[in-house]
């Protein structure tokens, strides 16, 4: 399609003037074609100046296509191949209904989810616009005893990702939700299609939603005190397709660790991040919450945490989740 190749063409020299004739005479068609599709993606939303030299992409331009990733990815699989939807309910659900067959790496963005998903059956909350939300199509060769793990890896990969393309640091509050100054930037859920018998896990879906910009007026009143966004901590924001293929390519690395059964540096890497160890955190489990003290994670990925009188428990991340003591 035209207007696929102009986009491709534009992207690959973001920021400078691409002459219409000479691009019509590369893709073999007329410059009146070239015009065209200039003018769908414009109504598209995309940002493209025309002049006398030429057609050119805004540096600015935040738009989130398939050619715009692709042009920053420099990955082996993860994002290949790749499709961004302008609407879905939830990528993780779209990705399960309707790609589980695709490759290996293959991702599913969505400029806006209307239900899109969290852990515990929460909701996350994915306006247009200031959001990424993306699916990654994983197929591990792991026992199921370490696919907590690969919730590790992701987030490590988040935060490696944030801090790579805007110097914020992130830290990382269990499981895997993604905080700085104790405001949620990203949630991830990891879900898996594991054969009933053996054990075995067919497919994982890593799904990432990350805040960039928020409109903290118009967000639901229970998110008020927890959700942040890049922009509230930076005016280096990156654009949407130069995080999906940054953390795209952190998550390869981190994945293909655990794919070598190298765990430990991601065990390391994710205490570094882990926040609130040693200090006192509220335990929400299904028989109601209580009071302990934070003590980090073991090897397993789980939640190490010591009771006011002194015991220790270990927590898995089914139907626990934390919150600090204000
Ligand atoms: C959480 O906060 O508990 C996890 C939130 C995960 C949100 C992402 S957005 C992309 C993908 N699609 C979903 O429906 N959920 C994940």
């Amino acid at each position: 399609m035209v207007k696929d190749e102009v986009l491709q063409a534009l992207e690959a020299c973001r920021g400078a003037r691409l002459s219409g004739g000479k691009l019509a005479e590369k893709l073999g068609v007329s410059r009146a074609a070239i015009w065209k599709a200039v003018e769908s993606l414009r109504t598209d939303g995309l940002q493209i100046d025309a002049a006398p030299g030429g057609y050119c992409l805004d540096s600015s331009d935040d738009s989130l296509t398939e050619p715009g990733i692709a042009a920053l990815l420099h990955t082996k699989c993860l994002g290949h191949k790749l499709l961004v939807m302008r609407q879905t309910d939830s990528t993780n659900t779209a990705l399960k209904q309707d790609y589980a067959d695709q490759p290996e790496g293959f991702t599913l963005l969505a400029q806006t989810q209307t239900a899109g998903r969290g852990r515990l059956g929460r909701s996350f909350y994915s306006p247009p616009g200031g959001g990424l939300y993306m699916s990654v199509l994983l197929r591990p060769q792991l026992p199921l005893a370490q696919f907590n793990l690969l919730t590790l890896a992701a987030a490590v990969a988040v935060c490696r990702a944030i801090n790579a393309c805007c110097g914020l640091s992130p830290t990382i509050k269990w499981v895997n939700d993604i905080l700085l100054d104790g405001k949620k930037l990203c949630g991830i859920l990891t879900e898996a299609a594991v054969e009933g018998e053996t054990g075995a896990i067919h497919y994982a879906i890593v799904g990432i939603g990350v805040n960039l910009r928020l409109d903290h007026t118009s967000l639901p009143d229970a998110l008020r005190p927890v959700a942040g966004a890049l922009a509230d901590f930076t005016s280096q924001v990156p654009r949407r397709a130069a995080l999906a293929a940054a953390i795209l390519e952190q998550l390869e690395r981190t994945y293909a660790c655990l794919s070598a059964g190298q765990t430990a540096p991601i065990l390391d890497a994710y205490r570094a991040h882990l926040c609130y160890i040693d200090q006192p955190i509220r335990v929400l489990s299904p028989s109601g919450a209580y009071e302990a003290i934070c003590r980090g994670i073991n090897d397993q990925g789980n939640l190490l945490i010591e009771r006011p009188d002194g015991t220790r428990d270990v927590l898995q991340s089914g139907e626990i989740s934390t919150r600090p003591v204000c």
